[in-house]
């Protein structure tokens, strides 16, 4: 099938690849038709929407976000009607009392699967820097963002990509990265996109969701890696570039580091944007 170049994110995500997806097509293996394509932390998808595969399994621990995945591969026409409603609009009082919805459970559980997947797309686009953000009970907690034109209904932008989830053999999954890949053949292709080890102890940022991403969680992604490489599956995994993700893949014999530079676009500091070093990291198979 033929790529699209209307396939492309629709949701800003924390640590979405967009800007470095020139350097990880240089690396990434050949992904020939046969072959399944394995993203086990797809966050907005940029790489997966790039690389178009006919046959891919994409996971991500956010439940809400494979269910808007979900929502545009099925119902994408539901969905655009939905956000066409006024109650989307671009203004502080409709942002609050979207965002409250998941603070009042009768309300929130009466809400359709468009309307949930509605309710984040919109949020994602009118918050505050585009962040998913929630707090320890799982409520969306980002400001209102006071964007001047924010691309709220992308209709395009969000049939290109049902289509692309309709034309192809997509596996949506919502799970741990660990239980994705269950199965997973000899020859397959995996991209890793986890959340970044710390380069600081003033930039351990986790707001994925509420649980973090630490050393623990690196070196079960590790093991995983070993296990894939001797299994004969491809990896290309990408992460910052610190003495903890140096030392976990520091065997040569299975893994080769590359050095890439990248620039944040969300960080929660500020001051701490510009270029950063990061790596792109491949086994030998
Ligand atoms: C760096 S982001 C991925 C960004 C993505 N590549 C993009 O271009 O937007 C990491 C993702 O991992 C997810 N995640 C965190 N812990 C996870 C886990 N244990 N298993 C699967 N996904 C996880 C987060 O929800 C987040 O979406």
């Amino acid at each position: 099938m033929k790529k699209s170049k209307l396939v492309m994110p629709v949701l800003k995500w924390v640590g979405g690849k967009r800007q470095l997806l020139p350097e990880i097509k240089k690396y990434m293996p050949t992904i020939s038709k046969n072959i399944t394509y394995y993203e086990p932390f797809v966050g907005g998808g940029a790489v997966l929407f790039d690389m178009q595969p006919n046959k891919a399994v994409i996971n991500d621990v956010n439940h809400d976000l494979i269910d808007v995945y979900r929502v545009i591969k099925d119902n994408v026409e539901d969905l655009i009607t939905e956000l066409k409603k006024e109650k989307y609009a671009n203004t502080s009082e409709a942002f609050y009392q979207i965002r409250e919805l998941d603070r009042k459970p009768n309300e929130f559980n009466k809400l359709t699967g468009v309307q949930k997947a509605a309710r984040i797309l919109y949020l994602n686009k009118t918050c505050y820097n585009g962040l998913y953000r929630v707090n320890s009970v799982g409520e969306f907690n980002s400001p209102f963002g006071r964007y001047k034109n924010p691309n709220i209904i992308n209709d395009v932008g969000l049939r290109a990509v049902s289509k692309y989830f309709n034309d192809n053999n997509i596996t949506f999954l919502s799970g741990d990265f660990e239980s994705a890949l269950k199965g997973i053949k000899k020859g397959s292709v995996v991209y890793f996109d986890p959340p970044y080890a710390p380069i600081s102890k003033t930039s351990n940022f986790t707001g994925y969701n509420e649980s973090g991403f630490g050393l623990d969680e690196q070196t079960r992604l590790r093991n995983l890696c070993d296990k894939l490489t001797e299994k004969g599956v491809h990896i290309l995994l990408s992460n910052s570039d610190c003495e903890m993700i140096r030392t976990l893949y520091s065997d040569e014999s299975k893994y080769k580091i590359i050095q890439v530079k990248a620039k944040r676009t969300i960080n929660s500091v500020a001051s701490s944007r510009g270029e950063i070093s990061e790596v792109l990291i491949t086994n030998n198979v």
